[in-house]
């Protein structure tokens, strides 16, 4: 267990994890991983699958606080703020791993999905972090799930890479924001990763024959909690959870976009 490392000003306080898409995939690996390493008085649950919270709350011997909200919906973010008001608590940990991608070209997605992936992604992610920061302190923790997408644009993806490419940029930013009152932003930038419900859920009935099919080299939710959690841990603003996203972040940087965008086309095509 590592030390708790909090002031006596917070000793009072309820000690929090407030974690959004605690229902699946990285969100409730991160749960796991908190509650194995760090004792915490509660952990606060975020996703719309009630029952898949209340699953994941009874095998963890931590309190839990179930929040089945709806992110897309300005209400949700409310609930959470009253929640936060009249608890007063101290948020230790905050990961943003609510999120999802649709894949398929410009004419193939709806758009009320194309706005629902940006107010998920984005705003959700934006507003759960504003409304939780006051409750943060020294030695606080926020992570900001984004994705290698981030990185350069995605024909076939481009609503999804954009959102993203918010996400690392506004982590990016808030990490030297909050960098000296000693809380700790990472905006997390993984590859493929094989056993969550992303990969399924990117997939159209209307989707482009060219949309991608085969996810080369994936990695694995805990691998990616694992190396996000050490990389937050030094303090890096942005942390590339493995070798492939490291090699693409570093590719991203030299490569021009045209270049990659072109390579992306051929693997769509394999
Ligand atoms: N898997 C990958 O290959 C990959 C790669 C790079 C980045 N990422 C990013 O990693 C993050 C986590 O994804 P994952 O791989 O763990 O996928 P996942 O298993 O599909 O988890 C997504 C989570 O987001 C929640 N969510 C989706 N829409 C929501 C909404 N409107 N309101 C509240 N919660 C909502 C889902 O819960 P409910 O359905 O219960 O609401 C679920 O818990 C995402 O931001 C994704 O973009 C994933």
């Amino acid at each position: 267990m590592e030390n708790n490392n909090y002031g006596a000003e917070t000793s009072r306080q309820k000690q929090i994890a407030v974690i959004t898409g605690a229902s699946s995939g990285l969100g409730r690996e991160y749960v796991k991983y908190l509650v194995s390493r760090f004792v915490l008085d509660e952990f606060w649950l975020i996703a719309r699958r009630k029952e898949r919270l209340e699953e994941l709350a009874a095998s963890i011997p931590v309190p839990s606080r179930l929040f089945s909200l709806d992110l897309s919906e300005d209400e949700s973010i409310r609930v959470l703020q009253s929640a936060l008001e009249e608890e007063k608590p101290a948020v230790r940990f905050l990961i943003n791993a609510a999120g999802f991608g649709k894949m398929g070209n410009y004419k193939d997605i709806p758009l009320e999905e194309l706005d629902r992936m940006v107010l998920v992604n984005c705003k959700a992610m934006m507003d759960v972090t504003q409304v939780c920061i006051p409750y943060t302190q020294k030695g606080s923790r926020i992570l900001e799930i984004s994705s290698v997408a981030s990185f350069q644009p995605l024909p076939g993806f481009n609503v999804y890479a954009a959102s993203k490419a918010f996400v690392t940029s506004y982590s990016r930013a808030l990490h030297w924001e909050l960098f000296l009152k000693g809380i700790r932003v990472t905006g997390v930038c993984p590859y493929w990763i094989k056993d969550t419900e992303f990969i399924a859920t990117t997939k159209t009935d209307t989707a482009h024959p060219n949309a991608i099919r085969h996810f080369i080299l994936p990695t694995t939710a805990r691998r990616v909690v694992f190396h996000s959690m050490w990389q937050n841990k030094i303090g890096l603003g942005i942390a590339t959870p493995g070798i492939v996203s490291s090699l693409y972040r570093l590719g991203a940087k030299f490569v021009p976009h045209e270049i990659a965008i072109a390579a992306w086309e051929g693997l769509r095509r394999l």
